[in-house]
């Protein structure tokens, strides 16, 4: 029997699984088995069945699998079979009528090999049933992302208190993902975008040798990883006088994830924020300006359900932990960026990062 919350993860799994009329599962996705089980390692499946649950994997993992999973099932491979195959004879020995995979987390070569192994029919396409329930956080989840806010918001301080002219984007980058580490983060959560001048025109940045010293505004997007949970943030440094037009867009900027944070609450709908945030920039005459969705869920990975976007169907519920970050970003002269982590609760909205977004409160002087 695995410990909570992992054993309550799997409870909800199962549930979804009758739903749909599947006797088990079999994950495949890594972060979806760190999910369900709290196994951390890697080339590792999860066949989930009425009331067998099993992880398939090899001796490099047998001790870590004890640590982090007491009490769960485990078959280790030896050195003549592959993981998918002794996954194949689980699922026979087994005796299910029908196997959902996660179909977008599965080499076209894998499901070939399943496929001629296990009996026609059996396979089902049941991708993203895991991603559905991450998408609520339990309250364990949601204090691993508040850390990891945290030790990102340190982080950033520390780069704000440091900066000087000479320091180029790369060098931003090596000294901010090493704050994050020295303040409890395992990894940066992505590579961090900083951008300065006319290069935070570019969402996704790649940091380069350019000295921050030379432009009056440096867009940073940032996020550690603590306890296998990320954050998300982004923020535009002033760094000396930048042209009227910046301010401008800053404030439209501001002024639209202002107006997004305040409907975020139970009910309402994904496309309701973007167009709240959207709706403004529009009005404001930069809306071809803003070419990519709202905000995202975080979580075990940076990028995950529910998406804040003009196409996307669904709703807040409690539990959801998303980015609110609109943006302008005009070609050959800059962008702005206000990045954001919020917590639906039940009775609305909780702002969970806590940095100073007002245009003043972004200047420093570096000279
Ligand atoms: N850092 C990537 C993003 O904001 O989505
Ligand atoms: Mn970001
Ligand atoms: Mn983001």
């Amino acid at each position: 029997m695995l410990r909570k919350p992992f054993s309550s993860r799997v409870e909800q799994l199962r549930k979804l699984l009758k739903q749909q009329g599947l006797d088990a599962l079999l994950v495949t996705n890594g972060l979806n088995v760190t999910y369900l089980t709290g196994f951390q390692g890697d080339s590792s499946n999860l066949l989930v069945a009425k009331n067998k649950l099993t992880l398939v994997s090899d001796t490099r993992f047998e001790t870590q699998i004890r640590d982090e999973c007491p009490g769960l099932d485990c078959e280790i491979r030896d050195a003549q079979t592959t993981t998918l195959a002794l996954t194949c004879k689980l699922v026979q020995a087994a005796r299910v009528a029908s196997l959902g995979i996660e179909a977008d987390n599965l080499t076209k070569a894998s499901y070939d090999e399943l496929a001629a192994q296990l009996p026609a029919g059996l396979l089902v396409d049941s991708r993203g049933l895991i991603e559905q329930l991450r998408a609520v956080k339990d309250r364990e989840e949601q204090e691993k992302i508040r850390r990891s806010i945290r030790v990102n918001e340190r982080a950033f301080e520390v780069l704000r208190a440091r900066l000087v002219p000479s320091a180029s984007e790369c060098q931003l980058a090596f000294d901010l993902e090493h704050q994050m580490r020295q303040f409890g983060a395992s990894q940066a959560a992505f590579k961090p975008i900083i951008a300065s001048g006319p290069r935070s025109a570019l969402p996704h940045a790649i940091p380069s040798r350019h000295v921050v010293g030379e432009s009056p505004f440096l867009l940073v997007d940032w996020g550690s990883l603590v306890e296998g949970y990320a954050s998300d943030l982004t923020r535009v440094l002033i760094l000396g006088k930048a042209p009227a037009k910046y301010r401008k867009i800053y404030e439209v900027v501001r002024e639209a994830q202002e107006r997004a944070i305040a409907m975020i609450r139970p009910g309402v709908t994904l496309k309701e924020v973007d167009r709240a945030a959207r709706g403004l920039i529009e009005a404001a005459g930069f809306g071809k300006y803003f070419g990519h969705g709202l905000g995202h869920g975080i979580g075990l990975q940076v990028h995950e359900l529910p998406f804040l976007s003009p196409i996307r169907d669904g709703h807040l519920q409690p539990g959801m932990v998303v980015t609110v970050e609109p943006g302008i970003y005009l070609p050959d002269f800059g962008g702005v960026r206000i990045e954001d982590n919020v917590l639906v609760t039940p009775e609305g909205h909780e702002l969970l990062s806590t940095l100073p977004r007002d245009y003043e409160a972004m200047q420093v002087q570096i000279n």
